[in-house]
């Protein structure tokens, strides 16, 4: 299975990706792409021997154009799966519609709680107790597709936005890889993990 990730920034959730596909894991790393010259993540690919692409979202004069770039990048790559990690751009009904089923994406919050931006801080206004990250199908919806796995982590009394943001961020770190080999399986049952 050919995987692509897409990435804006420092891709740490990109690194555990494709550090988990080695061995007899069926999917492997084909291409590290970021909307974001210079991300720190394209560094972090490169030194993990994957492949890198540009496409600068501010280099084009609309969504269109820019995921017609985004496209041409893809095509050498023939991914079979796209993992949104990190990535910061909203792609169109019709790019998703495209891939129906095979755009992956991990969200900081318990979906369908907290869709969107600044999860962590709704969180703690919110008075949470418990947080976490969700790994979905990426449908036409912002954060809404079919959840393929949850990761839960506590929320506690004197958090602010920053110690839950790393709290949520080390689940991620353990939830994607392990969602990606259940999907590159072929197996789409929810996964939970606390
Ligand atoms: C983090 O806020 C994470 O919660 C979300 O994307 C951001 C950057 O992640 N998934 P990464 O380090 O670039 O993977």
């Amino acid at each position: 299975v050919r995987v692509a990730i897409l990435i804006s920034g420092s891709g740490s959730n990109m690194v555990r990706l494709v550090e988990s596909m080695t061995g007899e894991h069926p999917a492997r790393p084909v291409l590290v792409l970021s909307n974001v010259p210079g991300a720190g993540g394209l560094d972090r690919a490169r030194a993990l021997g994957v492949p890198t692409a540009v496409v600068d979202h501010r280099a084009h004069p609309d969504r269109a154009a820019f995921e017609a770039a985004l496209e041409e990048a893809l095509a050498p790559a023939r991914p079979d799966l796209i993992c949104l990690a990190g990535f910061m751009r909203v792609l169109s009904a019709d790019f998703v519609a495209r891939r129906a089923g095979r755009i992956l994406n991990i969200h900081p919050s318990l979906l369908p709680k907290f869709r969107g931006l600044d999860t962590h801080a709704r969180a703690l206004a919110a008075g949470e107790t418990r947080h976490g990250c969700t790994v979905h199908e990426v449908t036409p919806a912002l954060d809404d597709g079919p959840i393929l796995g949850q990761a839960e982590v506590p929320v506690l009394p004197d958090d602010t936005p920053e110690t839950l943001a790393a709290r949520v961020l080390e689940a991620e770190h353990r939830l994607y890889p392990a969602v990606l080999r259940r999907v590159a399986e072929g197996d789409r049952t929810p996964l939970r993990l606390d």
